[in-house]
């Protein structure tokens, strides 16, 4: 079941400007970065109160984030995020009415631990979807 907005992602070609700008102009205060090596991003992120904003950088040419900038030299939204009750309870419902979840199968976990899975894109109005299973909501 999904229970409310966890965040929304942006890739950015250099996280350290990214986070400048937010807090020189936005008065955005953006959190330590963390690297996740499996997916090949530095990620960091300002608090909402009820969301965030996730900023994500590249961190290899092979990373699928690096496709992204290709694509979108300047950065841009890149999915976003949505808190779920059970990652596999509401992965389950979904499949079963036809919705493609990414990868294979197994259990995805984000810097923080917490379990995630994504959705394809074309099985949630052209946006890729993240679900998260977090105490937050
Ligand atoms: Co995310």
């Amino acid at each position: 079941m999904i229970t409310g907005l966890n965040h929304v992602s942006i890739v950015v070609p250099s996280l350290a400007a990214a986070t400048r700008r937010l807090e020189a102009v936005y008065g955005l205060k953006v959190g330590e970065a963390k690297v996740n090596e499996q997916q090949g991003v530095r990620l960091a992120y300002a608090e909402l109160g009820n969301a965030r904003i996730e900023l994500m950088e590249p961190t290899r040419p092979d990373s699928p984030v690096s496709k992204f900038l290709e694509r979108n030299p300047a950065g841009g939204i890149h999915h976003f995020c949505l808190n779920v009750d059970s990652v596999d309870a509401t992965s389950r419902e979904m499949a079963q009415k036809g919705v493609r979840i990414l990868g294979d199968g197994s259990p995805q976990r984000n810097v923080h631990g917490e379990r995630i899975a994504f959705v394809h894109p074309k099985d949630f109005l052209g946006a890729l979807v993240e679900f998260e299973e977090t105490g937050r909501s």
